[in-house]
């Protein structure tokens, strides 16, 4: 997909040049720094050049400073020499701005991301739109380093430990970013304006000219040092880049700028190519793209959802209402056996609102409003004018199934039904209802705040219209709505529970659960599963076990017999029965392509870009061709539509 190009533009505001980039697609795209954009400020440079200005401000349109590099391009690069060339004209371009004979002042107005950053970082001074939510260098998240110089740039202006934080550890802990008033506590930025005052603050730092202190580097051996540590403790050097950015950032301390240029050339060279930043780019495009569109949406008209019952009020229950809340603003209802029960999930409710408010993320007044919101019964009072609700109760079909046979009787004909069960049968469940055809899976992943992921299930009877009205729901809760065809545990859970089988397999035989957990954390994975099942709950893991062992007994019983194995023959047991799994999803059409296995595993249960989910690691690493004799990414099935 070509967008449009960036320009620069140049206009004369007195004595200062005003330089705004803008690509002329409003708020609907960023500003990208691709090669025409390039060659639309190489084009500008010699009037900055040659002109009398008194100082330089270089702003973006509102929203978008610049994102940075343009992703689309990267595939382009073909060669080593490639990426050189493309790394070092930045350094060039950017460092004769650097060089211009008067002050130069970035005006940061909207998003500032990767290439944003180190064009930011080449002018004298920065100020940043009060409004900016956006500040962060995550190319290490996408398997390479930062290469127009922000990692000799980060560290001279605000010190080795922000430049960390930037560049290497806040990109791999799920792509943290920066707000205004944080870049400007770590010193990356030096002011922080009103949006509408932004451009007058420049000028007026830009005459000001403030004293520049060069950061004191002395400490950086010692802050890479525990950066790495931190690195070793997450990713278990199973990605190189944040390493290698971290080594750049150590050389800033003792290396001249021009060396540091090198450096940043010659790592970008190495990484680009690996197996990491193919995974991740694949990665991005999946989750910022992919899943953005879609895929498999229909074009129904969705219904308003203007209040949500939801039965239980038990874990799930709990979490699914606070997210109710702070993202549709809608009355909800919950309704579990106990009033007690209810009563402290209302206060659960409540006491996540305050702290959210505590934490400077809802106003104290919206906090009070929301959670007066909420009601709980015992009964189905409050259910009759519901335009959605969802089951979080027990994992067991027939409760499920009396529950939604009770709830047909109270709510409106056009009430939408949803599940969130982990594992059960949608279909199943919809046996006996009156209208199967509103009912269907939102599958949510725990912790719910986190977890971007909803799978939402069709089942053969789910008619556009309720799928609709649901995928628009997650817009609004602003998760990622993943289609999957009804079946046993879905994608992730059934993924994540054929893993749990090999390793309990391993344990049967005599493996520690340390080692079972040291197999998995090698590949780079967030969390051992042992803590995951802990997460999840021992009983709703064993009934996902349970109905995966009923449905495949041949694929999910415990054998357990045998030696006991080295921590890289569990690891390789587990990835080959996972290549196996993903091929079973896939001839089954439970989703319609190894994308959106990846997809689901990056957004549900945090596997990591740089294995680009799960398909692209098995693929890459011959794992796939071994065990299943093709590549995954190779099958590809369309869903069928009903
Ligand atoms: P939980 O045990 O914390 O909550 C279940 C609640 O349902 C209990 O409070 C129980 O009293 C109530 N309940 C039972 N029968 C009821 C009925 N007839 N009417 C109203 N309430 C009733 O369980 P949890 O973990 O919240 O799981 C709920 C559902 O969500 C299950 O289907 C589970 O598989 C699914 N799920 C769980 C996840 C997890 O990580 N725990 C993740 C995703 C889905």
């Amino acid at each position: 997909m070509v967008g449009p190009s960036t320009e620069f533009r140049l206009e004369r505001l007195d004595s200062v040049a005003l330089v705004t980039m803008d690509d002329g697609s409003g708020e609907s795209r960023p500003n990208v720094l691709g090669r025409a954009a390039l060659e639309s400020l190489a084009d500008l440079v010699p009037e900055l050049e040659q002109g009398d200005f008194a100082a330089l401000v270089l702003t973006g349109k509102p929203g978008s400073f610049a994102a940075g590099a343009d992703l689309d391009e990267f595939p382009l690069i073909e060669t080593k020499e490639q990426a050189i060339e493309g790394s070092r004209a930045g350094h060039e371009l950017f460092g004769r701005l650097r060089a211009l004979p008067y002050p130069t002042v970035a005006a940061i107005s909207g998003a500032c991301l990767g290439g944003g950053v180190e064009l930011a970082l080449h002018c004298d001074y920065r100020v940043v739109a009060s409004s900016v939510r956006h500040f962060a260098s995550p190319e290490c998240l996408l398997g390479f380093v930062p290469a127009w110089g922000a990692t000799q740039l980060a560290p001279r202006l605000a010190g080795a430990e922000a430049a960390v934080k930037l560049i290497v550890l806040n990109p791999m802990r799920q792509n943290r970013m920066l707000n205004a008033e944080q870049a400007h506590e770590l010193g990356l930025v030096d002011r922080v304006a009103e949006p509408e005052r932004l451009v007058e603050e420049a000028i007026a730092i830009a005459g000001e000219q403030p004293p520049r202190v060069e950061a004191d580097l002395s400490d950086t051996a010692e802050v890479v040092r525990r950066a790495r540590s931190q690195l070793d403790d997450s990713l278990h050097g199973a990605a190189p880049a944040p390493y290698a950015a971290a080594e750049l950032i150590e050389g800033a301390s003792h290396w001249t700028l021009e060396e540091g240029y090198r450096a940043e050339e010659e790592f970008l060279a190495e990484l680009l190519f690996t197996r990491q930043a193919q995974a991740s780019l694949y990665a991005f495009d999946l989750v910022e793209r992919r899943a953005r569109r879609g895929a498999g949406r229909p074009d129904a008209e969705p219904r308003e959802v203007r209040k949500v019952g939801i039965a239980g009020a038990g874990l799930m229950a709990t979490q699914l209402a606070t997210l109710f809340l702070r993202r549709l603003g809608v009355p909800i209802v919950l309704r579990d056996l106990e009033q007690e029960i209810v009563d402290r999930a209302l206060e659960s409710i409540r006491n996540d609102l305050a702290s959210a408010a505590q934490r400077g993320r809802l106003d104290e007044e919206t906090a009070v409003s929301l959670a007066a919101l909420a009601k709980g019964t015992t009964s189905y009072k409050g259910f009759g004018d519901c335009d959605l609700v969802i089951e979080a109760i027990f994992e067991e079909l027939d409760v499920k199934r009396q529950v939604f046979g009770e709830l047909e009787e109270v709510v409106p004909a056009e009430c939408v039904l949803a599940t969130n069960t982990s594992a059960l049968s949608v279909t199943a469940m919809g046996e006996g209802l009156e209208h199967p055809e509103r009912l269907l899976g939102l599958h949510f992943f725990n912790p719910v705040a986190l977890m971007p992921l909803v799978e939402l299930i069709r089942t053969p009877e789910t008619d556009d219209a309720a799928l609709a009205t649901a995928w628009a729901l997650g817009d609004r809760l602003r998760k990622r709505p993943v289609l999957v065809n009804d079946a046993p545990g879905f994608v992730v859970n059934r993924l994540l529970t054929r893993m749990m089988v090999v390793l309990l397999d391993a344990i049967e035989r005599g493996n520690s659960v340390e080692e079972t957990d040291e197999a998995i954390l090698e590949l780079g994975l967030p969390m051992a599963p042992s803590v995951l099942r802990q997460m999840v709950g021992e009983q709703v893991a064993s009934h996902v076990l349970e109905q995966m062992q009923s449905a495949y007994p041949e694929r999910f019983t415990i054998a357990g017999e045998g030696p006991v194995r080295s921590t890289e023959e569990i690891r390789t047991a587990v990835l080959e029965a996972l290549a196996d799994e993903t091929r079973h999803l896939l001839e089954e059409g439970v989703v319609a392509s190894a994308k959106d296995v990846d997809t689901t595993l990056i957004l549900g249960a945090g596997f990591p870009f740089f294995m680009g989910g799960l398909t692209k690691y098995l693929d890459q690493t011959g794992v796939s061709e071994r065990a299943l004799g093709q590549k995954l990414a190779d099958y590809s099935y369309e869903l069928s539509s009903n």
